[in-house]
């Protein structure tokens, strides 16, 4: 499958709107948290558009930013459309996002991701990210700290 990574600019509204469409289909999913906020323009885009059958289809797409006072690019939302999955674009992606850090001279690349989502853990752990910190929270309006 022959696919190429484009820039997308997220100040348009239709760019925008595709990167909050991963965004509800990856909670569709249950792979990004429901409760996460949309997309705004401040963030950054890279997506994957395919050459053939649908000439620019997009197929997936990563949204990034770096955060203020940090020597990183911190990957915030990694999609790929489920029939195109397991074909490498998930990994382009994640290069291209790591191969602009290293363009800016940034330390690192950073993301964060559910406990239950072995494929984005799978992914990191084969191009090279290792686990490192572990989030917990508590739901308030269940349970409460006690
Ligand atoms: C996670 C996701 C982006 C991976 O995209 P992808 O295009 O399928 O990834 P790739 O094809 O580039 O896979 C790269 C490597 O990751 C690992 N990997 C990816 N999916 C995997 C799976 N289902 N099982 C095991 N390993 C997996 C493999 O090591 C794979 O290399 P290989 O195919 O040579 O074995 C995709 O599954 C997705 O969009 N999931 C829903 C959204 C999501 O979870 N986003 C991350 C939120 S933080």
């Amino acid at each position: 499958m022959s696919f190429k990574l484009v820039e997308a600019d997220l100040s348009d509204p239709v760019v925008l709107n595709v990167a909050n469409l991963f965004v509800l289909w990856g909670q569709d999913e249950g792979t990004i948290p429901a409760d996460r906020c949309p997309i705004d323009e401040n963030e950054e885009a890279i997506f994957a558009c395919v050459d053939a059958p649908v000439e620019n289809g997009i197929v997936g797409g990563a949204i990034f930013y770096q955060p203020e006072g940090h020597d990183m690019l911190f990957l915030d939302i990694l999609y790929v459309s489920p029939v195109d999955r397991r074909k490498g674009i998930g990994g382009a992606l994640v290069r291209r996002i790591c191969a602009i850090a290293a363009e800016r001279g940034l330390a690192k690349v950073e993301f964060g991701t559910l406990v239950t989502n072995q494929r984005m853990q799978a992914l990191g752990h084969a191009l090279g990210f290792a686990d490192y910190a572990l989030m917990m929270n508590c739901r308030l309006d269940t349970k409460g700290a006690s």
